[in-house]
């Protein structure tokens, strides 16, 4: 994830920062109104989330072919904020029976990984193929099914293969045949052991993030468009040739932010929070799980409206074909919700420096954090539970009851095992699910932690930590070492209900900073 933290401040404010989080954290609690004892159905579904590129290593490894991340981070390691790539990351390829354990460890059934594509079509095109890689991911299958886990298999978490990458990636029309061919083969030769796929991981940060800020491929519109045709098509051939044998079932991965306004009487900054999920969320599921499919009428007005003032001859966002709505509509057999943290919006008032065009100026919101809520690692992720209670309710009310898997959610710190801050935030958030489940009605399938372990978090490299484990990125072994948020989530699992009181905190020593208000809370 894009962040401006600087690798240099981050040893310096380390421990006071966590004390401080930690104070914050425990501050905030007392407006989430923890009271009911709710548990988590026996079918719910608890996993936990990893993604080939931020842990696999072995970039070069069996035949596999370059990925845009290798490719472009190698010829620009200042694109990482410490210099780093993923040759090796978490070693992962190597060490996939030791993460298994650990997957076991926790006690979920349930382990979402992705497919490299370039390991598996180094060209990225079906013609050529690697055994070595093929063969991998057998490995990892039979080693989760011995452990009795159910893998969740998404095929694109962004590492697209650099040949097409460099044709223009997907805002070139043919990667939607290059993609059928991908997921053809992937569906073949892997759907007797993959019942649960999803096609695509957050499209939204794959454009918007990488493909338009870092790597300078331009259109975001148009890449929504063809990622999202592939997706159906992809879906749509699953449905008819294999969905009769295998018997599995097919979804995608969305993000999103929770949008609140900043004021919540003022009509200008409530029309700035829904112009945002509409650009942000909605223009990628209201195609899919709306009744009437198609673009939001919202965003199709932003986009077209924009284009003319702009002097396009035809809007920067493309039209789907009546036969295109219809593929698109209903094309997923489950809500994949990937949700981190709050944002709040408001109408821009000052000169803004966006790009014209660009996602940006279409959205024209002002986005802003409170700056109440702590922010334990990077500096876009700022916790506040209530908005992802807010978010299952929205896609409720938009969307209707379609089953939503949580396919992540989870925090960043700095590092260490003593992780309070990621209990409470795993805690916090969890304990938002149930809220929605139980008095919202709405229909949360299950829930994967984000992430096993530490990984390669893209263009923080590995200065900021996810993971349930820590890996030690200096020891050649790359050793694995459980934090205190692993075992917190293994009892929520056992369990099926959160104890807070499971992980005690630390009486801390009053610190020269502190409130009297946030004395009183820790
Ligand atoms: C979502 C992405 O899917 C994942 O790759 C990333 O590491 C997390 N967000 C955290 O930024």
């Amino acid at each position: 994830m894009r962040s401006s933290s600087k690798v240099a401040k981050i040893g310096a404010v380390l421990v006071s920062f966590s004390l401080l989080c930690l104070a914050h954290v425990a501050a905030t609690t007392e407006d989430f109104d923890i009271k009911e004892d709710y548990e988590f159905p026996e079918a719910f579904k608890f996993g936990v989330s990893t993604a080939a590129f931020q842990i696999e290593g072995a970039w070069n490894e069996g035949g596999k072919g370059e990925s845009m991340w290798d490719t472009y981070i190698h010829e620009h390691p200042e694109y990482t904020l410490d210099h780093s790539n993923g040759d090796i990351a978490a070693d992962s390829y190597h060490k996939y029976t030791e993460d298994v354990k650990i997957i076991k460890d926790l006690g979920v059934k349930y382990y979402r990984f992705s497919f490299s594509w370039p390991r598996i079509l180094p060209q990225g095109t079906d013609n050529k193929k690697s055994k070595d890689g093929i063969d991998y991911y057998h490995k990892l299958l039979e080693e989760l099914r011995r452990a009795n886990i159910t893998a969740v298999v998404t095929l694109f978490h962004w590492d697209m293969p650099t040949p097409l990458m460099d044709l223009g990636g997907w805002s070139n029309p043919k990667m939607v045949d290059y993609f059928l061919d991908y997921a053809r083969f992937a569906f073949e030769e892997f759907g007797d052991e993959v019942k649960i796929w999803t096609t695509m991981n957050e499209p939204h940060q794959h454009c918007y993030n990488y493909c338009y800020y870092i790597f300078s491929v331009l259109q975001s519109g148009t890449y929504a468009h063809y990622m999202l045709l592939a997706h159906a098509k992809a879906y749509r051939l699953y449905e008819k040739e294999f969905k009769p044998r295998q018997n599995g079932r097919v979804g995608i991965t969305l993000d999103a932010f929770w949008a609140d306004p900043k004021n919540s009487t003022d009509p200008l900054d409530i029309e700035a929070a829904e112009r945002y999920r509409q650009m942000r969320l909605g223009i990628y599921a209201h195609p899919i799980y709306s009744n009437i499919g198609d673009y939001p009428p919202l965003v199709r007005e932003i986009i077209d409206t924009n284009s003319r003032l702009q002097n396009f001859t035809r809007s920067r966002l493309p039209v789907f074909s009546k036969e295109e709505i219809e593929l698109l509509k209903g094309s997923s057999d489950f809500f994949g919700l990937n949700h981190y943290t709050t944002y709040l919006m408001s109408h821009p008032t000052i000169n803004e420096t966006w790009t014209i065009p660009s996602w940006d100026h279409d959205t024209f919101v002002r986005m802003e954090q409170n700056l109440a809520w702590p922010i334990p690692g990077a500096d876009w992720l700022s916790v506040y539970p209530p908005g992802f209670r807010k978010l299952l309710n929205w896609i409720k009310n938009n969307y209707g009851d379609v089953p939503i898997v949580i396919t992540e959610n989870g925090m960043c710190d700095f590092g260490g095992l003593k992780d309070y801050t990621r209990v409470s935030y795993y805690n916090d958030y969890l304990y938002q699910v149930l809220l929605a489940m139980y008095k919202d009605n709405v229909n949360v399938e299950g829930y994967f932690a984000w992430t096993l372990l530490d990984d390669f978090e893209w263009t923080d490299g590995y200065a900021t930590k996810f993971g349930l484990y820590e890996v030690d990125f200096d020891s050649p072994e790359r050793t694995r070492r459980k934090k205190l948020s692993a075992d917190n989530y293994r009892n929520i699992v056992e369990k099926r209900k959160i104890d807070f009181d499971y992980i005690k905190q630390p009486k801390m020593k009053k610190l020269p900073y502190q409130t009297p208000e946030e004395e009183n809370t820790v």
